[in-house]
């Protein structure tokens, strides 16, 4: 398999670059700068070398430097920012402070072409991100483009396969990004983009494979997304060693987990323990008010319940996380309940295991996606919305009690019934509906009751950092709420929430 080398030193965008890469059906993987010498890079038969950027000055004192050996191994090399003034340091170009100002954000780059900015057009935006600059390329480098304020915004050294862009062609700002990396994964490094994500599964398989032997392997499968993918994954590599626990915390959506063993168990074959802790849950959330607090809760009943099971199970050699790499991005660590930050940190330290395996480290999310569709996960898993870990603690306020979550879980299923059946979930991309502690007046054949609030949440977001309501039609509305207040008894009010995120968050707790 053909292979780029992402040279990481600490740039903001080195992962982006990867994915950016892996979008033009070459395999590309990360590694950081300190963990990589200049042998192993020419064994590993890498088709080229990608030099990330980073925050550093290269003449600051710690700054991040590479043997220069690399630079002769005559595998294609393209640095981007940090990457670009390294080699020009390194080669004896001279580098600068500015002083006139740091270039950041779309900036007009002025080039006449070349084999690495080859189609590229005399005037073109390009995003930048840089304090310093490079004042003179080194002797042996063209200088191929430039900006008003940075001389040197392109070099390269076609006869010892050099090149650089103090531009970022991974951000998707640069008009002629993928322009620049395909030239040079192409007509560079001469790939030919022999890597599908197929191809990429059934290689994974086999690694998996050779690696475990017969060794056993635990997952705990919560029948999100990742965490799916990632036990298929290793359920095609070691089958019944693959053991799934899977902790039905009665939290879950209208008929989930069950939805979850049947595929699992029954369609797929797993090793797949269900444990039934529905009550504990309860128990332990019994009197619990505080957001924060049910959390909590929810996550320490999780590790002891996934302990217990682990002991019941004996010796473990593995324990499958389904870390993606927002997750590695954002909070420095995987997860494996679902639970945002620190809250599942508990797992690892209370599981007898030698050694963590995380398959989708260095995934986005649409790469899990597709990845599960390669693996043959249904199509209604691979691309579902959101769940948060603490399920529907989290969107029942006040104390949780069974009754309630059982209206909730009914309240729910009509409105993802309705959006669903309209065709309207094509256009949204999270929607659930959340039952409120506020009691209000109603009239039921004549006679004033009073009852429960139930609001309705839609929203579209790419990435949940921020999120506008949906603009759900009244008529899909008007039939949820029409359902929902004759289907489920206690429901006196329906609302339909109209904030965006900012100020409000997605979710109500
Ligand atoms: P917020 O409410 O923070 O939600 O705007 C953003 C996205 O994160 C989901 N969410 C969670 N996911 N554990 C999770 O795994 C949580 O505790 C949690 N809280 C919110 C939410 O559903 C939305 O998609």
């Amino acid at each position: 398999m053909e292979k780029i080398l992402i040279l990481d030193f600490g740039g903001q965008y080195s992962r982006l670059t990867a994915r950016k890469v892996r979008e033009q059906n070459i395999y590309a993987e990360i590694k950081p700068y300190t963990k990589v010498m200049v042998d192993e890079i020419v064994k590993e038969g890498y088709k080229g070398i990608i030099l990330t950027g980073g925050s550093f000055s290269v003449f600051d004192k710690d700054a991040p430097h590479y043997d220069p050996a690399l630079f002769k191994t005559g595998i294609p090399i393209l640095g981007i920012g940090y990457g670009c003034q390294l080699i020009a340091y390194t080669a004896g170009g001279k580098v600068t402070y500015s002083d006139g100002g740091s270039e950041y954000g779309k900036v007009e780059v002025i080039s006449d072409g070349s084999t690495l900015l080859d189609g590229f057009p005399a005037v073109s935006v390009s995003w930048m991100s840089h304090r310093n600059y490079i004042k003179e390329a080194p002797i042996g480098f063209n200088v191929t483009a430039y900006t008003e304020f940075c001389p040197v915004a392109a070099i390269e050294d076609e006869e010892r396969n050099i090149y650089g862009v103090q531009f970022h062609p991974e951000v998707s700002h640069t008009e002629y990004g993928e322009l620049v990396l395909h030239n040079f994964l192409y007509n560079i490094c001469g790939c030919s983009g022999d890597w599908t994500m197929d191809s990429f599964v059934e290689r994974k398989i086999e690694e998996y494979r050779d690696m475990l032997g017969d060794k056993k392997v635990l997952c705990a499968l919560s029948g999100g997304v990742d965490s799916s993918v990632a036990a298929m994954l290793l359920h095609k590599a070691v089958g019944d060693n693959l053991i799934c626990v899977f902790v039905d915390n009665g939290l879950l959506r209208k008929g989930e987990a069950d939805y979850v063993e049947r595929l699992f168990r029954d369609t797929f074959n797993f090793n797949l323990i269900r444990v039934d802790a529905k009550d504990r849950f309860l128990n332990k959330l019994k009197g619990i008010t505080q957001p924060d607090d049910k959390r909590k809760a929810i996550s320490e009943e999780f590790v002891s319940v996934f302990e217990e099971e682990a002991k019941k199970i004996g010796k473990l050699n593995y324990l499958v996380q389904g870390t993606i790499i927002t997750d590695v991005i954002e909070r420095g660590s995987g997860d494996i309940t679902g639970f945002k930050g620190s809250e599942n940190s508990g797992i690892t330290s209370v599981i007898d295991f030698d050694a963590m395996l995380e398959p989708l480290r260095d995934l986005f999310k649409d790469e899990v996606r597709r990845m599960g569709q390669a693996l043959g996960i249904p199509k209604d898993l691979v691309w579902r919305q959101p769940f948060p870990g603490p399920g529907l603690a989290i969107r029942c306020i006040g104390e949780i009690t069974a009754e309630k979550l059982d209206i909730l879980r009914e309240v729910d299923a009509i409105f993802r019934e309705e959006i669903e059946k309209t065709g309207y979930d094509r256009y949204t991309s999270q929607y659930f509906a959340v039952l409120t502690d506020t009691k209000s007046i109603g009239v039921l054949d004549d006679v004033r009751t009073v009852g429960m609030t139930v609001v309705l949440r839609a929203v579209n977001s790419d990435d949940f950092v921020t999120a506008d309501w949906s603009r759900i039609p009244y008529e899909v509305l008007e039939k949820a709420s029409e359902r929902i207040t004759s289907e489920v008894s206690g429901i006196t009010r329906v609302v339909y929430d109209i904030t965006p995120k900012p100020p409000a968050t997605v979710e109500w707790e």
